[in-house]
């Protein structure tokens, strides 16, 4: 939800603060700040409402601050509006603590009153103050042991890095439900809620755990759990470029992330397929366990869940067995029935969702066994599950999720084949074109997005449009909530995804004249249900916009204005071609609407809070 920086070192620490925040700031967006500590300065805090630019011109790119340690922070607001008040970081009374945080102190109020007892006067109305007033509050002389009580005091979820004046030469940092990650450079050092804001510097990193608490100086980075005890971090080396977290020429990182959905469908799906079988070497689910499952669950959050959605319809066609999808923030709280039976696949292209974290861990202390397809390497839900599958696309920047949900679905057909082929429940030659197929999805793909610019134009034509349904059955219905989400979250249009045969029951009232229905129609088995279904829709006055194969093109030109195909492949492939179209759509009609395409309102990438 926020963005947390860190560097110590023995260079000017704003310019790398700032640039750092620029790699952060899809993690949230309302306002930014930055605490440096310089020798003949002292403590500087400055901060702004607003996107990090009002920052970064508030302190001149940051050559108005002197000084070669600090902390900086991108805010997406829980307590307290944005404001240049409630941004971080925040200042003890004294003047001696500053800390940034990422997360929630749920029992805030309480401390807050209990300082406030005790004449400490508070300037914001954030939940974070109250960490940097008790760590003061604490504190004689041993600024670890400030941080040790005041943190045994604090419930909730937080990241935080910590700056105390009187030991200028480092910053402190702790780890309890929010990533944290340590840089290891050379004469520096680093603390980022992201590699991606550390890896101009150094590709040498490791994860805090919940619990450890950091101290970095320029020379070291020193590691220990709640009680102070050392802790000997495992290290390792980023091994993607720089390149991959910068736009490389496109307006927006969502259409750059867009169009290289073909390669990171490659590099999830080609190392895991040897001699046409489904290879999964990272995975430790044994066949006996695999032919002993009564259930699949897949709990996760927004366009993770719909990926479970689509996957529900084929693994249950491949496998015979019930799965169930839940919406995370469903799950944590209906007293879900698991056992030792049932696998839980937690999907999240971040790693840290709130919601879908706290999911696992119910789900682990029923007993059940647990899958996370994760992207971000080291995540919390990559660390905590039994099993993780990662999707390998790279660092996803657009707030707009893309790659990561093509990758993610990626993973769900190399699952469903393994999982399938162990169960004997396919013939050698219907695993074999199944195989074959996933293998040509990125090459198929490729193929879709040559489309781009009728796709655009039916965006410029229809961007004006209000309230935009999508219509589907099946896997096409599942496909369409996906679209309807990306189309809402950017363009801020009103959407609905409805199941076609479903309209009927209600829904159908809300179609008048010039409506659009954006009508999928890839699932051939069920075309011909669909299609009544336009045909109901067209004649209430609905402007139809369809998308389907080749085969079905002539049908389709009585009824639609517009036209989108793809190529034909296996009906449960299809949702992985026809959700690229979607993904443009809605991001052409935000580009006409002039929308803040990577950092749409309200939002942010990565959702740690509740
Ligand atoms: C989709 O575009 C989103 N921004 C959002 O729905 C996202 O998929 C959801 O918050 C879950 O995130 P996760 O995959 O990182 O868990």
């Amino acid at each position: 939800m926020c963005g947390i920086v860190g560097f110590v070192g023995h260079e000017e620490a704003a310019p790398i603060l700032l640039e750092g925040l620029s790699r952060l700031e899809y993690r949230g967006y309302d306002s930014a700040g930055i605490a440096v500590y310089g020798q003949e300065d002292g403590l500087q805090v400055y901060k702004a409402k607003g996107r990090l630019k009002a920052l970064c011109d508030l302190v001149d790119n940051g050559a108005a601050v002197h000084g070669t340690v600090g902390l900086g922070h991108t805010r997406w607001a829980t307590h307290g509006q944005p404001s240049d008040l409630n941004s971080h970081p925040h200042v003890s009374q004294s003047g001696r603590i500053a800390v940034v945080h990422n997360g929630i102190i749920e029992n805030y109020l309480t401390l807050r009153q209990r300082l406030q007892a005790r004449g400490i006067h508070f300037v914001s109305e954030t939940d974070t103050e109250v960490v940097a007033q008790l760590v003061d509050y604490y504190y004689k002389d041993d600024i670890m042991d400030a941080v040790v009580k005041a943190l045994s005091q604090v419930e909730g979820s937080y990241a935080l890095g910590i700056l105390c004046i009187d030991c200028p030469d480092q910053i402190i940092a702790a780890r309890k439900d929010g990533p944290l990650v340590l840089g290891y450079g050379d004469g520096c050092n680093f603390l980022a809620s992201d590699v991606t804001a550390v890896i101009e510097h150094t590709r040498d990193v490791s994860y805090m755990e919940d619990g450890e608490i950091a101290v970095l100086t320029a020379d070291s980075i020193k590691v220990y759990d709640s009680l102070l005890n050392p802790v000997e971090k495992e290290h390792f080396t980023v091994d993607w470029e720089i390149s991959a977290a910068e736009k490389g020429g496109y307006e927006h990182f969502m259409i750059k992330e867009i169009m290289e959905q073909p390669d990171a469908l490659r590099k999830c799906l080609f190392p895991r397929i040897k001699n046409h079988k489904v290879v999964l070497e990272d995975l430790s689910l044994d066949e006996e366990y695999i032919r002993s499952l009564h259930k699949i669950d897949i709990v996760a959050c927004g366009s993770s869940y719909h990926v479970g959605m689509v996957s529900k319809y084929f693994l249950e066609s491949l496998l015979r067995i019930p799965v169930e999808v839940s919406l995370a923030s469903e799950f944590r709280y209906c007293d879900p029935i698991v056992d030792e039976h049932t696998l839980v696949i937690v999907i999240s292209q971040s790693g840290e969702t709130a919601d879908t974290l706290a999911a696992l861990r119910q789900a682990k202390k029923l007993g059940a066994r647990t899958l996370g397809v994760v992207n971000v390497v080291g995540s919390s839900i990559a660390k905590e599950c039994d099993d993780v599958l990662y999707t390998w696309a790279g660092p996803e920047i657009a707030v707009a999720t893309t790659k990561a949900y093509s990758t993610q679905l990626g993973v769900l057909y190399l699952l469903g084949l393994h999982f399938a082929d162990v169960l004997g429940r396919l013939s050698p030659d219907r695993y074999d074109t199944l195989v074959r197929q996933l293998l040509l999805l990125p090459s198929c793909l490729e193929q879709v997005l040559e489309q781009k610019e009728n796709i655009q134009y039916l965006a410029f034509h229809y961007f004006n449009h209000e309230s935009i349904f999508f219509i589907g059955r099946n896997i096409d219905y599942a496909m369409g909530l996906e679209g309807s989400l990306k189309l809402k979250e950017i363009s801020y249009i009103h959407s609905e995804a409805y199941a076609a045969g479903e309209l009927k029951h209600g829904t159908i009232s809300l179609i008048e004249p010039g409506t659009l229905v954006v009508a999928l129609a890839t699932y051939g088995k069920l075309f011909d249900k669909t299609m009544s279904n336009i045909v109901e829709v067209k004649s209430r006055g609905a402007d139809i916009i369809a998308l389907t194969t080749e085969e079905h093109t002539a049908a389709m030109e009585s009824q639609a204005s517009g036209i989108i195909l793809v190529p034909e492949l296996d009906p449960m492939f299809m949702p992985s071609l026809a959700v690229v179209p979607l993904q443009l759509f809605a991001y052409y009609v935000a580009l006409n609407r002039g929308c803040d395409i990577d950092k749409p309102r309200n939002l942010a990438k990565s959702v740690t809070v509740e």
